[in-house]
Formats: structure tokens, sequence, C-alpha cells
């Protein structure tokens, strides 16, 4: 018998097992899938569906809601249905059901996974096929792409002492953002990249903070920060130089800094997701593109 309900916390377990089952270019860990759902500011509950056949989970989908840039989108930010289910519609049933819920709450439209500061992937990686096709079925149109880049970390030299020492001369001091610091730099956030507040908030979880920032005349103008988002992954970002200090150096500084902390606790990769200027990456740490995504919107 086949029943759509609300996921339990206690079934997280098997949800887990049907992605790492059911999803062959991803590996999620059950802290990874907690920060996904539970560690999102949005996270709801109501539209964090299961599916079950005769009492086992074959279908999972989650959604989320964001009120940014004055209005409320909704995202499909997980799906996955056991292989052995597919092609029965239930992936439909279970958008269907969000879909409902998405326009009961005024969500004017839904995006697939590129959910802004807390997302797995910025798109669908058209390796997943079936997920291409389906979005399409349900009427989304594809409306760019984007892609992760990767930077292997061993063999590459991250100092920055020299650079540091010139811009020092100019008043610009670069160092690791400290507690003391947190006030400032929130605000600086606010005023300039409010979107990025809860990545830059996480990184204060990190020990020690995982957020590199550049002072002028005692002012913060920059920062760059890592393991805001998919915890332990080495997962870099976001950055941003304000625009008086542009063209000194300082993103690639902030940028290496970074790249060293993940080089320090030991991993071998970096990646630098939903880029952007790829040929900044590319030039000054040799980052290549590595996954590509495309993305979709549909209109409601
Ligand atoms: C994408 C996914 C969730 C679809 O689940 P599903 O239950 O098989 O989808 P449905 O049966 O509800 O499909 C609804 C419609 O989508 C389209 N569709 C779905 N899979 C398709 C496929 N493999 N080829 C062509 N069209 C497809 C069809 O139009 C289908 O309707 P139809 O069967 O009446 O023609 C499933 O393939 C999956 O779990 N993939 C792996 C997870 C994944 O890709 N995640 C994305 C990571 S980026």
């Amino acid at each position: 018998m086949a029943d759509i309900r609300l996921l339990h916390e206690s079934e997280l377990n098997l949800v887990l097992e049907l992605c790492n089952q059911n999803m062959e270019y991803d590996s999620l860990t059950e802290t990874l899938l907690r920060e996904k759902l539970y560690d999102d500011p949005d996270f709801d509950n109501e539209l964090t569906l299961i599916y079950l056949e005769n009492n086992k989970p074959v279908g999972f989908m989650n959604g989320v809601i964001r009120n940014i840039r004055g209005g409320k989108t909704g995202f499909i930010k997980l799906m996955v249905v056991d292989k052995t289910w597919r092609r029965k519609g239930i992936a439909r049933k279970m958008y269907q059901a969000l879909e409902k819920k998405f326009k009961r709450q005024n969500v004017s439209k839904v995006r697939v996974y590129d959910v802004p500061f807390n997302y797995l992937m910025p798109g669908i990686d058209p390796r997943y096929t079936a997920a291409l096709s389906f979005v399409e079925s349900l009427g989304f149109k594809r409306f760019g792409d984007t892609a992760n880049m990767i930077v292997s970390l061993s063999g590459q030299d991250f100092n920055t002492e020299a650079q540091e020492k010139k811009l020092v001369k100019e008043n610009i001091i670069i160092s690791r953002a400290g507690y003391d610091d947190a006030e400032d730099m929130l605000t600086f956030i606010d005023e300039n990249f409010a979107l990025w507040r809860p990545e830059v908030e996480n990184m204060y979880n990190s020990i020690p903070v995982s957020l590199h920032i550049a002072r002028y005349n005692g002012i913060i103008k920059a920062f760059s920060g890592h393991n805001g988002n998919n915890f332990g992954t080495g997962w870099f970002g976001p950055m941003g130089t304000h625009p008086d200090l542009r063209g000194k150096g300082i993103g690639s500084i902030l940028l290496k800094r970074c790249l060293q902390d993940i080089k320090d606790w030991g991993l071998e990769l970096s990646v630098i997701p939903w880029v952007g200027p790829i040929r900044f990456y590319s030039h000054y740490v040799n980052a290549v593109v590595d996954r590509v995504f495309w993305r979709y919107e549909k209109n409601l």
C-alpha cells in the first residue's frame, strides 16, 4: 500500500540509505544530511516528504522556502526515488504535494537545488538525466548553468606573508577573524553581501574560526571563508571584497589563507562551488572546473 507523509526524524537513516544507494554521483553522511535538513534556518518539516510502499521508504523529497529579494522562492533541495520504483509517478506525486504547499504560502517561483547558503549542489548535475527529464516534464525551464571547481591542495604553496607585508604599508591588515570581530563582520556582510550571512555565521562554529578578513584603516573591507556549508568537505566560500579595494590582490590572499586552513585540516581537495569568476580561481590557485550543474525555474 502506498502512502505519502511527513518525515519523522527517526527515519533519517533510511533516507540516508535511499540517497546513497540511488544517487550514483554523490555520497552523503548523516552529518551532511542533517545539515541539509535541520540546520537550514528555513527548515520546515511540512515540506519534507517520504513515500512508502508497504511501509518501506522508496521516495524522499525536501522543499524549502526562502524569502529573498522581496519575494518567496520555493526550492526542491533534495529528491530521490529508489531505482526499482522509478517511472511510476512517485516523484511527481511528491512534487505536486510540495507545489500545493508552496502555493498556499504564496511562493511565486520554484527552483531546483540551487538554494542559497545551504545546498548540496547548485543545480542538477546533468548526468542525473532522469532528473532533467523529470523537472522538464513538470514545466520547469532551464535558465542557466554553473559549475563547481576543485583545487588540488598538495604541491601548492599558499604562503602570502610577502604580499601581506606590502599591504601593511597601505594600512591594509589581513588576519583571521576572531570572536571580537564578529559584530563588525556581520555589519559588513549585512551591508554588502546580505545573502551570505548564514554561511558566515556558521564559520564562527569552526575552530579556529574559518574566516579571514582585510581591514583598511581599521574597517573591514574584504573577507573569505570556508566550511560555512557542507561541513567538513573542504567547501570554500563565499568571499567578497568591497569595490573600493578591488584590484590590489586582497582576494587572492584571502583565498589562499582559506586553502591553507583546509590543507592543514588534512584534506587533499577543496571545492569552490557555484562559480563565478573561473579565471580568478584558475589563475591564482590552479582550480579546474569539476562538476557542472543546470539550473531550472518554474513560475507558479
Ligand atoms: C529524478 C527522480 C527523482 C524521478 O523519480 P520518478 O519517481 O522515477 O519520477 P516519476 O515517475 O514521477 O516521473 C514523472 C515524469 O518525469 C519524466 N521522467 C522521469 N524519469 C524519466 C526518465 N528516466 N526518462 C524520461 N523521462 C523521465 C517523465 O515525463 C515522467 O512521466 P511518465 O513516466 O508518465 O512519462 C529519480 O529518477 C531519481 O531518484 N533520480 C536520482 C536522484 C537524482 O537524480 N537527484 C538529482 C541529483 S542532481
